[in-house]
């Protein structure tokens, strides 16, 4: 059985760091009768609260929970996330320790350790930041500190599934093999039934596994399978139930049958070549921060949807499972990562050790959902750099020994002094040509040189964007930070990126614009403003163009002709303004600009 015990909590900041020595884990110094202890929601970034947006330390947290009477269960703690290092007591002993912000874990309670009536849990939560953590100390995102997302009592019996994994491979016949790989903490008999989501009561196949041992398999075949896809995301439940006679727990898994692979410089979804039309998101929302009610992750994921999108990036690091959910419902592709970002310290096995933890317990939740195609073990990482490139090498091999069945890569920022690359399945490249530095006209030059460095694997654009204040309206001078201005940027990328057929997808950066400590001129005032729709969802201008954009059937045009053309037509549209011409004017000039955006 599992209690949420997420709700109305007690919590205090502790800038001084005293918490720890006045021993604030006990009972008699967390009580509700103490005043220093205030009302707070869990869960909850504690940034997202006025008085502590700037704050970056240590908070701590205290709730009281009853003990339903069952003997001889197993108690834990889990925590969805807690924002960075979580320490905990029960009853004023320590249950555990646990680093890293956005994966879940739990805390074994021994059961001398618990009382019959109400039990005092007490949380330290704590969010420095360093270099010798994930991430590191800078990161262009908002470091919200917290318990961000729900907290579950688990009273087990010891007569459980530990895990299930579930692999889909299509048959030439049109069914599905689906081959289950299961744990058990201690064994015990048990049927397993399969039925269609929302068709519970239509079995498709059902049996008996005796289980002789903890670890164990079997396979399934389902006739006539209906594939996921974004087009049809089509869903099944596993359900692993105690034989009868069998005090134990059941074990559902809700599985899609898909298959995703490579050949030679093509991403294979269902036996077919795909293209990926994603943008990429990260986990806030005003006024919750990090902690999204589930409803509004769905929302977001059907927006997304609803532009004609159909892959996601989950930026930079595991988001609540909720996200995952909706795009497996829904129908959206999912680049997963873990937030190996910018400068770490490569050089230190801790540190690598944090790294492969954080894959083990992304790979660990969500391998399951067949929405999520890639697991990306970082991103912007400096792999001209030694012990960089032995870290992401070990981290690609780790990840693909853990899964064998998805995609393994990571979102690279170098074009030509990349050499990591060549080991990942798919190679993935940001590029903010035109924004950052040089001018979009050489997009195309730029990806194809950059090819060069792993000619024979597919390609992704994981990342390019241009900020834009919303409301900010240019149509004639197109300045920066305008909408339309972003408009013509990401227009012009997606039809280059479209016209290089050798490119499997791309991913704007970003959805939605968010809160980062690094972005600060009078356009940004605290936030990136990449997205395409704003802090309050309101849409962008380049959001009008998406549907039909990425509706376009692009060809890929001869570059050497227009490049001749194009200033031709930009004098034309000069001189037939100069001669009052402006229907002139104004057809040079859509022939100038369907050329920058590529549209013929
Ligand atoms: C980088 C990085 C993002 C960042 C973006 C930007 O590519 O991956 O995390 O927000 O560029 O500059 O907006």
């Amino acid at each position: 059985m599992n209690i949420l015990l997420s709700g109305e909590w007690r919590g205090r900041p502790d800038p001084k760091q005293t918490g720890l020595n006045q021993e604030w884990f006990r009972v008699n110094n967390s009580g509700p009768d103490i005043p220093e202890w205030k009302s707070v929601d869990v869960p909850s970034c504690w940034n997202a609260d006025p008085r502590y947006e700037r704050y970056e330390g240590i908070f701590w947290y205290a709730t009281d929970f009853d003990l339903p009477g069952e003997a001889d269960s197993e108690i834990a703690i889990r925590f969805l996330a807690v924002n960075y290092l979580c320490r905990a007591w029960v009853n004023g002993r320590e249950i555990g320790i646990h680093e890293g912000g956005y994966l879940p874990f739990e805390f074994n309670v021994p059961n001398e350790r618990l009382l019959p009536g109400g039990n005092r849990l007490v949380v330290m939560a704590e969010n420095f930041r360093s270099s010798r953590r994930i991430p590191g100390a800078l990161f262009d995102w908002f470091n919200y500190g917290g318990i961000v997302r729900d907290v579950e009592l688990l009273i087990r019996s010891p007569f459980r599934f530990k895990d299930a994994r579930v692999r889909t491979s299509i048959l030439s016949d049109g069914g599905a093999e689906i081959t289950v790989n299961y744990q058990q903490i201690q064994t015990f008999p048990f049927s397993w039934l399969v039925t269609e989501c929302g068709e519970p009561d239509k079995p498709i196949a059902s049996g008996v596994i005796e289980s002789h041992a903890l670890d164990g398999s079997f396979e399934i075949i389902i006739p006539n399978a209906k594939l996921w896809s974004p087009e049809t995301p089509s869903l099944y439940m596993l359900e692993l139930k105690p034989a009868p006679g069998v005090n134990a727990e059941n074990h559902s898994v809700r599985f899609g049958v898909r298959e995703i692979r490579t050949f030679g410089p093509r991403i294979i979804f269902n036996g077919k070549p795909i293209k990926l039309k994603g943008d990429s998101l990260h986990e806030e929302l005003m006024p919750y921060g990090r902690s999204i009610p589930r409803e509004e992750r769905f929302r977001d994921a059907r927006d997304i949807k609803k532009l004609g999108f159909n892959a996601l990036r989950t930026a930079h690091y595991t988001h609540d499972e909720a996200l995952l959910d909706a795009a497996d419902e829904i129908g959206l592709l999912v680049l997963e990562e873990i937030p190996v970002y910018w400068d770490i310290d490569y050089e230190s096995r801790s540190v690598y050790e944090k790294a492969e933890s954080m894959l083990r317990d992304m790979i660990a939740r969500d391998f399951n959902h067949p929405s999520v195609i890639q697991w990306s073990v970082g991103n912007e990482v400096p792999v001209e750099n030694e012990a960089c490139d032995l870290f992401i090498q070990r981290l690609l091999a780790e990840a693909r020994s853990l899964d064998e069945t998805r995609l393994v890569t990571y979102v690279s920022s170098r074009f030509l002094i990349d050499e990591t690359r060549k080991a990942s399945d798919v190679c993935c490249v940001n590029c903010y040509l035109g924004w950052y530095f040089g001018d979009e006209k050489e997009l195309a030059g730029l990806l194809t040189a950059t090819r060069e460095t792993a000619p024979d694997k597919p390609w992704l654009v994981t990342e390019f964007g241009a900020c834009a204040r919303s409301g900010f309206r240019s149509p004639k001078r197109r300045s920066k930070y305008s909408e339309n201005r972003q408009a013509e940027f990401l227009a012009h990328y997606i039809r280059t990126i479209n016209g290089l057929d050798w490119i499997s997808g791309w991913f704007i950066w970003i959805y939605r614009d968010f809160k980062s400590p690094m972005r600060n001129h009078k356009y940004q005032q605290g936030f990136n403003r990449k997205g395409i729709v704003g802090v309050e969802r309101e849409q962008k201008l380049i959001c009008e163009m998406l549907p039909s954009l990425l509706d376009e059937k692009i060809l890929p045009k001869s570059e050497s002709i227009m490049k001749f053309l194009a200033p031709a037509f930009k004098k034309l549209e000069e001189f037939a303004w100069r001669f009052a011409q402006p229907m002139i004017a104004r057809a040079a000039k859509k022939e100038y600009d369907d050329f920058f955006t590529g549209i013929k």
